[in-house]
């Protein structure tokens, strides 16, 4: 007989794209999950390919299942293995993500050494919104390789970008356990300018970022982006909730509140 098990999707904080190379990443399980029936019938509330981590919460359900118990570390491993299948050479913050839940402060030292560890988030964060700007026509891997390019042909410019995203992640961690103030606005605002100087958001998604930022708001692309169409989801934060709200409803954008910090993979009863 098989089992129920189900698993959150996640979004990532900051660090998305310098993980691949060894720098750290935030990232938090988010509260939409993908449930995954005795008969191998899969049910998801995660939109697909949005840079919300569907496959690998796809990946860690089908792992569980296998496994059937909850042996995290296990279910960890597994799922790993499945998503290299699908991804090439992710950096395993996908799927460990959303194996263990809460918040992740998550590194790759080498392709079988990964640390991870859970945030004890000490501070509420302020309501939060997904945004979509659209599907990208590009996959993860794609983005990946555009990255990987990039940094061949301007190694320096690139490392130079990832350690200030480095910063910002380690500012965001500071925040997160209460260790300084911070401004949570501005580290959404600084990520995203890190990752436009790293071509990975698209024009169309700059201008809806722009006009956010004009509002008093702050947004960021979240995963690994796009740069032809549309970026996936964008992670926004405006002090006024109704401001935003309408500003989606007036655009025609969907839009719709997250909670961040969900928890991890689970067996249904
Ligand atoms: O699959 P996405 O869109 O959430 O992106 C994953 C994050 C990247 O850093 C771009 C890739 C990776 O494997 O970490």
């Amino acid at each position: 007989m098989g089992i129920k098990v189900s698993a959150p999707g996640k979004i990532i904080l900051s660090g998305e794209h310098s993980v691949v190379y060894g720098y750290p990443a935030i990232a938090a399980a988010v509260n939409w999950r993908l449930v995954r029936l005795p008969d191998g019938k899969v049910e998801s509330k995660i939109p697909i390919g949005a840079g919300l981590g569907s496959s690998a919460a796809y990946a860690v359900s089908v792992s569980a299942a296998k496994i059937k118990k909850l042996d995290l570390e296990r279910i960890n491993r597994l799922a790993y293995q499945i998503e290299k299948k699908n991804h090439g050479s992710p950096s395993g913050v996908d799927n460990t993500t959303s194996t263990y839940g809460g918040f992740l402060w998550y590194r790759k030292e080498a392709e079988n050494f990964k640390t991870f560890k859970q945030i004890e988030a000490k501070r509420k964060l302020p309501k939060l919104f997904l945004l979509n700007t659209g599907r990208p026509t590009e996959s993860t891997k794609d983005m990946v390789e555009y990255v990987a390019g990039l940094r061949k042909k301007r190694g320096l410019y690139v490392e130079k970008i990832f350690r200030k995203i480095e910063k910002v992640t380690r500012s965001f961690l500071n925040y997160l356990s209460k260790e300084s103030n911070g401004n949570f606005g501005h580290l959404i605002r600084d990520n995203e300018r890190l990752l436009e100087s790293l071509g990975v958001v698209s024009e169309s998604t700059k201008a809806i970022i722009e006009r956010i930022e004009k509002m008093g708001g702050y947004a960021k692309i979240t995963g690994a982006g796009g740069r032809e169409k549309g970026s996936g989801m964008v992670l926004v934060y405006h002090k006024d909730v109704e401001k935003i709200g309408l500003f989606a409803k007036e655009n025609n954008l969907n839009m719709m509140p997250v909670k961040l910090g969900g928890e991890g993979v689970r067996i249904e009863r």
